[in-house]
């Protein structure tokens, strides 16, 4: 059984799905059960995941994380951030080398904002 705007992933071939639509059935891929990526609040290592969101001009920036940049490194990067705003969802996809951020030009009350680092999983603010 899946819930709404949950992430999986395959271990085995790295496929990375979003519910879009909750079933009763097990996700599957490459004959075993893809696992359930929880969403992470608290960071205790020197590194940060959590995302921040700052309000700009024209929206809000989200940044990964607060007072230190995620490392943006081919073999450990941030894959994408993604903004859920009065129940409307959006995502950015970054690239090694880019900082480690996204803007939204959206103005929204209740905005929470999640993201998926390629090593240390999903991270929510
Ligand atoms: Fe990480």
């Amino acid at each position: 059984m899946t819930n709404l705007r949950e992430i999986y992933k395959c271990n085995v071939c790295g496929n990375i799905v979003e519910v879009l639509n909750a079933g009763i059935g097990e996700l599957v891929c490459c004959g075993q059960p893809m696992e359930l990526k929880k969403e992470k609040t608290e960071d205790a290592a020197t590194e940060k995941h959590v995302p921040y969101i700052e309000k700009t001009n024209n929206g809000i920036l989200v940044k990964v994380g607060q007072n230190q940049d995620h490392p943006m490194l081919e073999e450990h990067y941030i894959q994408w951030i993604q903004v859920i705003a009065d129940g409307a969802s959006y995502r950015k996809f970054l690239n090694p080398g880019d900082k480690p951020q996204a803007e939204f030009e959206i103005r929204a009350d209740k905005i929470e904002a999640r993201e998926y680092c390629n090593i240390h999983g999903l991270w929510k603010s």
